[in-house]
């Protein structure tokens, strides 16, 4: 009995280390990759200031891009991920207000943030879409910017992102995308700017900048949203195999009433309190673009 009481010990004593080990090993591998400089030297642009581009910089931020979805509708940022122990993460306040950046990015630290997913001094900002982003054009990043710097002040002091054991777990194995810089070729060029209308291309570029190819997959066959808790409804397959029945009215109704073409409601995870927004011409682009991609098993990616 004795014995067998020392052998559990060891054994309990054993495990123990064991996890320490692991979870200290776990611990500063993923620290050394969030702690990680990147040199980027980004893309300069030409910031507009004529009421035009600033408009579609409005439209980009709140409509086509959903910046405003983790950075909350007045620009303030706030907690966007409160799921310790997979992480606590806040989205910046872009504004110039107290506790925003707005007042401290030039022009180029704001093309870096977005398309490049790093902070002025080259650190890494977590779960920002840069990796979606990157493919704004030119023009459209530039708006955008010119928009940004036109925000009115939000005094808001949001918290310091943390990211638990979990989260740091899940990262490791690649099954979350915590640091979109490591996505992204810094040095590649960004697209060329795709003439606005209902046209498959404009639809490939929104479904690209919009995050349809981030949460229904880059094949929009739909599965599991990256990095989202396994109780959330997957991504619907949205390739013809999924859609192809529907008629452009059922788009239409789909992307602006969160609809399916029976009537029955789709889940809100689909951000058509967005979507409802587009023109009649970037639905229509959409449309057309998803009768153009190959037909995919669901999950087929
Ligand atoms: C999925 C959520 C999400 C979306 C969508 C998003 N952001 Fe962010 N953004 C974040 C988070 C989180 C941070 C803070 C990251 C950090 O502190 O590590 C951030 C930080 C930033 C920063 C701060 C840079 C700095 O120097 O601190 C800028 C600029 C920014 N976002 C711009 C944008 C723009 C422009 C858009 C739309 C095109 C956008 N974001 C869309 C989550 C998001
Ligand atoms: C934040 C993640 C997210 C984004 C971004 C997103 N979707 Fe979805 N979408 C979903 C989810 C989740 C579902 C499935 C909802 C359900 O099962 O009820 C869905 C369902 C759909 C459906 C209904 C499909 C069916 O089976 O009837 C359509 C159509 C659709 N999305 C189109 C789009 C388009 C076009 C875009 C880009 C403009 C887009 N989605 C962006 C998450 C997203």
């Amino acid at each position: 009995m004795k014995k067998l009481l020392r052998i559990s010990a060891w054994a309990i004593g054993f495990v123990a280390v064991l996890v320490l080990v692991a979870g200290t090993g776990l611990y500063l591998y993923t620290q050394r990759r969030l702690d990680t400089k990147w040199n980027v030297a980004g893309h300069a642009l030409n910031t507009p200031t004529d009421s035009l581009a600033l408009e579609r910089g409005r439209r980009l931020a709140t409509t086509i891009a959903k910046c405003s979805d983790c950075h909350t509708a007045d620009f303030g940022g706030g907690v966007f991920i409160d799921a310790f122990p997979v992480a606590r993460l806040y989205s910046a306040n872009l504004t110039r207000g107290k506790g925003g950046i707005g007042g401290q990015l030039s022009d180029l630290d704001w093309e870096r943030a977005i398309r490049h997913g790093v902070k002025p001094d080259g650190s890494v900002l977590l779960y920002m879409p840069a990796e979606e982003f990157q493919n704004i054009n030119d023009e459209d990043t530039a708006a955008l910017i010119a928009y940004l710097k036109t925000l009115p002040p939000v005094d808001r002091i949001v918290g310091t992102n943390s990211v638990g054991p979990l989260g740091r777990l899940l990262y490791a194995k690649g099954d979350l995308p915590l640091v979109p810089a490591e996505m992204i070729t810094h040095d590649a060029a960004h697209p060329a700017a795709v003439p606005m209308g209902a046209s498959v291309e404009y639809g490939r570029y929104i479904a690209e900048i919009g995050g349809c190819k981030g949460c229904h997959g880059p094949g929009l066959s739909g599965g599991a949203i990256p990095g989202a808790p396994p109780a959330w409804r997957p991504a619907a397959n949205i390739t013809p195999t999924g859609i192809g029945h529907y008629t452009e009215e059922d788009f239409f109704r789909a992307l602006r009433e969160g609809k399916r073409p029976s009537g029955a409601p789709i889940d809100p995870l689909m951000p058509f309190r967005f979507t409802k927004d587009m023109t009649d011409d970037e639905i229509r682009a959409v449309y057309m673009y998803l009768k153009t991609v190959p037909a995919k098993a669901f999950g087929g990616r």
